[in-house]
């Protein structure tokens, strides 16, 4: 059955890393809102150009350019077939509004959003490890304080719709995906 779930969690708790594992296990297509940024800006589009001064400043883009992005590709076939791994999207609750809409539309609807929880202090340490070009201290703070004022609403909506499931992010990455693999596992075989 093809798969439709959201990963949220703050910058640096291993969303992007737990994502490489679920695709393999569950089959569905990842989509990293930050990794399409990205790679916009490496090809030079104009999308890219705008972008990347924001994400260097560890700002997000804007709603309408986002729900864009995300419409266009979630309307591929491969998606349309095999599911889809949000990484990155939606990070605001109108992009969550946006997001169920487009399901909506499709005759699907979401299965499960895993929140993966890790403290700040972790991510932190983590995020600096790891060096990718808007992974500066002053751009860090800036995301991280984003994602307390905007992106947490986001779980609220999440558990206002029956769709959240928190996983402790802490410990080995084999671990972590255990934990999630069970969550979404109940999730696909009770659907509540
Ligand atoms: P995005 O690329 O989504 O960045 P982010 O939210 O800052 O999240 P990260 O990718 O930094 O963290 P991650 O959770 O994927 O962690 P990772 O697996 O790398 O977005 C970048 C920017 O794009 C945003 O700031 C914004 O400007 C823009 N943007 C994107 N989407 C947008 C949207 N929808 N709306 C508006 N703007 C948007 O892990 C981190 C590190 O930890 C790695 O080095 C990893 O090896 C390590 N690690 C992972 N798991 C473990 C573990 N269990 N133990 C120890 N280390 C671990
Ligand atoms: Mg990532």
């Amino acid at each position: 059955m093809a798969l439709r779930l959201v990963i949220l969690g703050r910058q640096g708790s291993g969303k992007g890393t737990q994502c490489a594992r679920l695709v393999d296990h569950y089959g569905c297509i990842h989509i990293s809102t930050g990794d399409m940024l990205r790679a916009a800006r490496e090809e030079g589009t104009e999308l890219g150009r705008t972008a990347g001064e924001i994400m260097d400043r560890g700002d997000l883009v804007p709603d309408d350019v986002m729900i864009g992005i995300v419409g266009e590709r979630l309307a591929k076939a491969d998606i349309m077939e095999n599911g889809v791994l949000l990484d990155g999207f939606p990070r605001t609750p109108d992009q969550a509004d946006a997001l169920e809409d487009i399901l909506e539309d499709q005759g699907f609807r979401l299965d499960v959003a895993v929140n993966l929880d890790v403290p700040v202090d972790e991510v932190m340490t983590r995020m600096l490890a790891r060096g990718r070009e808007d992974d500066t201290p002053e751009a860090i703070e800036r995301r991280l304080s984003l994602y307390e004022e905007q992106t947490e609403p986001l779980i609220d909506w999440f558990e206002g719709h029956g769709l959240l499931e928190v996983v402790d992010g802490l410990g080995t990455e084999d671990e972590v995906f255990a934990r999630v693999r069970v969550v979404v596992d109940e999730r696909l075989a009770y659907g509540y």
